[in-house]
């Protein structure tokens, strides 16, 4: 069968020029803002497209006819087809609400962004492009690293010096990236990588290229069929550049578009409290975020003070009549614990702020008995080993005898 897949404009989410053909575009030439890609979502509708998604196998390619790139040929790793947990362990704060965990760590190289890279390194590939290049707090270095390696494209990736935690290191390394450490923050390596890219004829994958967003936001579609062809009523995401909640956004309004539904999500973004601009900006009702010179917070893949896709982000959060949120570390830090001891899911420290976020606003009451709420898990815990050795106590040597084994399980009470 060939697909009939929809056509794509490429347009500035501000001034709405449009742009045909160029392949390095990451900014609008006329305002400077974030472009994204307009389907043309006439003549689709969700009850024929729900035909071909069924028969296909769960994964980021079962929405193809919403992918603007031709078929076929696709660099995958089988990415995206995560589970959707209900997490009812969680929900003593908030009785009566509906929680689900979006366990994106999953994905084949431990995080989201596998999603957007299967649809960015095909691009890559189609344009028979000789490098590509990312700046990254980690996952998207790890995750650009396996899929440039499968697509055979040299790869490199520029990490803030001391901040990426070393699971994803070692993946970057391993799946044989050029890794350059720069001195600074990961805000600092983002603000070169277009210059240099530009140097090294090498095509930029952050999540400022579009095509990224366009992988990204089949996670809507999934959350959508797992939950039985309703769209929740909130869904609470960890932010740092802010890519992956405008994913979410333009994936539920193009549901919309199709007729799947006639409701779209309230979205919350969560920051960490020292790394908060987009939280700060919501919160203080700003046009514009007032980025943070110096970010700090242990949840290193969200360190980011100067937001790329800040602008997307503010605009779907307000558009939705969502909120964001800024959560102290130790706050965080509590999550992660209380969603892998009560629940056997163990996230990065970045993923358990969506968790964090929940459990906040179900304390102040802001959800609704019966609503349905899902917190997207971004990353997996084995990434940052260090982060969560942190929080336990040093384990002690026994002998290799019963008795002794028995003591250091019950604490010497059998
Ligand atoms: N959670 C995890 C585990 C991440 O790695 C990131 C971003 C986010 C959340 C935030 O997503 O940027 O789309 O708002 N990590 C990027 C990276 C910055 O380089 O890996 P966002």
């Amino acid at each position: 069968m060939v697909e009939r897949l929809a056509g794509a404009t490429l347009e500035c989410i501000r001034c709405g020029s449009t742009f045909s053909g160029p392949e390095d575009l990451y900014a609008c030439p006329e305002c400077g803002d974030g472009l994204q890609l307009v389907l043309d979502l006439a003549g689709f509708s969700y009850s024929t497209l729900a035909a071909s998604w069924r028969a296909r196998p769960p994964g980021v390619w079962r929405y193809r006819e919403l992918l603007p790139l031709n078929g076929g040929g696709e660099v995958s790793l089988q990415e995206g087809g995560t589970p959707l947990l209900r997490v009812g362990n969680l929900g003593a704060a908030a009785p009566g609400i509906s929680w689900f965990a979006k366990n994106e760590g999953q994905n084949p190289t431990g995080s989201f962004k596998d999603r957007g890279m299967t649809v960015g390194v095909t691009r890559a590939r189609n344009l028979r492009r000789t490098r590509v290049i990312c700046a990254s707090t980690g996952n998207t270095a790890a995750s650009l690293a396996a899929y440039a390696s499968r697509a055979g494209i040299p790869c490199a990736v520029l990490v803030p010096s001391g901040g990426v935690a070393q699971g994803k290191l070692a993946q970057a390394l391993f799946q044989g990236a050029k890794v350059v450490a720069v001195k600074g923050s990961f805000d600092d390596a983002m603000k070169v990588v277009v210059e240099a890219a530009k140097r090294l004829e090498a095509y930029v994958l952050n999540s400022i290229n579009p095509y990224r967003i366009e992988g990204q936001k089949t996670a809507a579609f999934e959350v959508y069929e797992q939950l039985g062809g309703h769209v929740p009523d909130w869904l609470v995401c960890p932010v740092g550049n802010g890519g992956n909640l405008a994913a979410y956004w333009k994936g539920f309004q193009e549901l919309k578009a199709i007729g799947a539904t006639d409701r779209l999500p309230r979205l919350v973004g969560v920051q960490a409290e020292k790394a908060a601009p987009i939280a700060d900006a919501i919160q203080r009702n700003l046009k514009e975020i007032v980025p943070v010179a110096k970010p700090e917070t242990f949840a290193s893949a969200i360190r980011i003070g100067n937001p790329a896709n800040w602008s997307k982000t503010l605009r779907a959060i307000r558009e939705s009549d969502g909120t964001a949120l800024k959560i102290p570390d130790k706050l965080i830090m509590d999550a992660q614990s209380l969603l892998a001891r009560r629940e056997g899911i163990f996230v990065e420290p970045a993923s358990a702020a969506s968790v964090a976020g929940a459990l906040r606003l179900a304390q102040e009451g802001t959800f609704d008995k019966g609503d349905t709420v899902v917190c997207v898990c971004t990353g997996h815990g084995l990434k940052d080993p260090e982060a969560a050795m942190a929080a336990q106590r040093p384990q002690k040597a026994v002998e290799a005898t019963v008795d002794a084994i028995v003591a250091a399980v019950v604490g010497g009470r059998a």
